[in-house]
């Protein structure tokens, strides 16, 4: 049955026809563990089921022969008012993900601007109401956040992540709406903690157990949030706040350091 969602959302996903973990540049990667393609397959179309099932739309860019990586849709750039503003990816591994989302953006109407500072797109950047918080310290730069800023005429807030573990910013922090976040404190640094209590102080807060389960690389649609199943302490948290949890499954994923979010490239046209 198809639920009409708070508000009906675009997503851009990849499927995972060249999922493997083939090298190793986060913490959560080992190229001694073996993915299982099979259940790989299984846990991404369960997701994107998922979507469409709570009326939002999916559409699909083609993974590429030797990006592994690419399945992870989110980092392939930033897609806010009607303007795509491209990934420029830090690890060599990764660059060549980056043309085939803008040329996707191209074709679809986009205003596709080419990023002249590193920044790995909506894993670093997220979209709160106006506002966009800004992660930094592993991959996106601070010029990029700058560049951001200009772009859009949007307010940019910069946070910088000092945990390994939570690299992206997408893995530390998720949007549930436009005016309430969630996030695990210790992913960030003093300065960002303390920014994030002022400018959200009644924000869902995340334990580490959880935030390593995952958790925040949920996504929500204001009212459903399709996040980690295993999470259990967020589940309880954020139905207590009147949303509606959407468990999945994307342990396969997480060899990579990946999870629902990570999958996802939100359009914003
Ligand atoms: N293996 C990928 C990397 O390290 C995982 C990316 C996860 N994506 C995200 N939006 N957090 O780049």
């Amino acid at each position: 049955m198809t639920q009409t969602p708070a508000r009906t959302k675009e997503f851009l996903m990849v499927p995972p026809t060249e999922y493997t973990v083939a090298y190793e540049i986060n913490p959560w990667m080992d190229r001694r563990r073996a993915v299982s393609t099979p259940r790989a397959h299984r846990q991404w179309a369960a997701l994107v089921q998922a979507y469409r099932d709570h009326g939002h739309q999916v559409h699909l860019l083609e993974g590429r022969p030797g990006l592994p990586d690419m399945v992870f849709a989110a980092n392939g750039g930033l897609s806010v008012d009607g303007l795509f503003y491209t990934a420029v990816f830090t690890y060599p591994q990764r660059v060549a993900e980056a043309v085939w989302h803008a040329a996707w953006h191209q074709e679809h109407g986009s205003r596709v601007v080419q990023a002249t500072q590193v920044n790995e797109g909506e894993g670093d950047f997220a979209v709160v109401g106006e506002r966009i918080l800004a992660g930094h310290g592993f991959r996106t730069s601070l010029a990029a956040h700058a560049e951001l800023a200009r772009l859009t005429g949007r307010e940019v807030v910069s946070l910088r992540l000092v945990d390994p573990d939570f690299y992206h910013l997408d893995t530390a922090l998720t949007v549930l709406d436009a005016a309430t976040i969630a996030y695990y404190p210790g992913a960030f640094d003093e300065a960002a903690r303390a920014e994030l209590a002022r400018l959200y102080p009644t924000a869902v807060r995340v334990a580490s157990e959880d935030a390593h389960h995952f958790a925040l690389n949920s996504l929500s649609d204001g009212e459903h949030v399709f996040c980690a199943a295993d999470a259990a302490d967020f589940i309880a948290q954020v139905e207590q706040r009147g949303f509606a949890p959407v468990p999945l499954d994307l342990s396969e994923f997480r060899l990579a350091g990946g999870g629902i979010k990570c999958c996802t490239q939100e359009l914003r046209c």
